[in-house]
């Protein structure tokens, strides 16, 4: 499996079990203190459409733990295939699949159980029969080949040690004309190792942030031409040590939309 030096570094077991705690709490006790912002406030500082949130399950606007707001650059059209890269409790997802209406469908995936049950029992009680959610990891997500319109994906990329495989795989699940739009966190500078080895800070959506060129290359290393990109100055850092890091590297966080020719 291919890595970049920095990603070999954190304990992989350590960080898997780290974001499934973290993002457990998030879907179970949304109303808890987190070293980041969550809910309806962020997402419509974000640009989430309020009349979209109004539609959707609040529970999972309760539990929004994204970063940007990219669903303009996605494009979703009535019939589309869109697949959710890491759908924490569904928010994205419901207002992708309003979207891509009852002849289309929305694909979530993600490997943290609290998470996946909540956005179920979200979709199921809300009527969304258009939204599945599946368990799995982005970096071999279950999904098959030129299969998908959109790919979509809101704070997760950073979470994930091999990041190069995670746009591999989002490349390889599209069809020729597919588009993949997502937020995340990226940074200016290399984080120092003291960072990046730290799982906590990992999970915190910090410690794993790359470089902004080196992401962008490994997008287009993948097999995908970025066609926009944009800095999502509405999002903030809460800790004192994330702010601090964020003055010091340059930790941003980003929208951008990829298509495949
Ligand atoms: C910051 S939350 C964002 C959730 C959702 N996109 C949102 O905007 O609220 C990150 C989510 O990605 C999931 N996740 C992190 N790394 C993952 C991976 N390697 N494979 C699958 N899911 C992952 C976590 O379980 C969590 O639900």
């Amino acid at each position: 499996m291919e890595t970049t030096a920095t990603h070999t570094e954190v304990d992989r077991q350590a960080l898997e079990s780290k974001v499934k705690d973290m993002y457990s709490q998030v879907a179970d006790t949304p109303e808890a203190d987190f070293h980041f912002e969550m809910g309806r406030a962020l997402a419509e500082r974000l640009g989430y459409e309020p009349t979209d949130l109004d539609r959707i399950p609040a529970e999972s606007v309760q539990s929004f733990a994204g970063v940007g707001y990219h669903l303009d650059l996605a494009g979703i059209e009535p019939g589309d295939v869109v697949v959710d890269l890491g759908s924490g409790s569904g928010m994205d997802a419901f207002i992708a699949a309003l979207k891509a209406g009852p002849d289309g469908r929305v694909i979530g995936i993600d490997m943290t159980e609290a998470q996946r049950d909540k956005a179920r029992r979200l979709a199921a009680e809300a009527g969304f029969r258009n939204v599945e959610i599946r368990d799995g990891y982005i970096e071999q997500p279950p999904i098959g080949e030129s299969s998908v319109d959109v790919v979509i994906s809101n704070g997760v990329v950073n979470l994930s040690a091999d990041k190069e495989r995670v746009f591999r795989s989002a490349a390889r699940a599209l069809r020729p004309g597919g588009r993949l739009a997502l937020s995340d966190i990226v940074t200016a500078k290399q984080l120092p190792e003291t960072v990046t080895c730290d799982a906590t800070l990992w999970a915190a959506c910090i410690g794993g942030a790359m470089q902004r060129e080196a992401y962008q290359q490994a997008i287009t290393a993948a097999g995908l031409r970025i066609t926009q990109i944009r800095e999502n100055h509405q999002y903030r850092f809460l800790t004192d040590s994330a702010q601090g890091a964020s003055r010091t590297f340059g930790v941003k966080s980003i929208s951008l939309l990829a298509v495949k020719d």
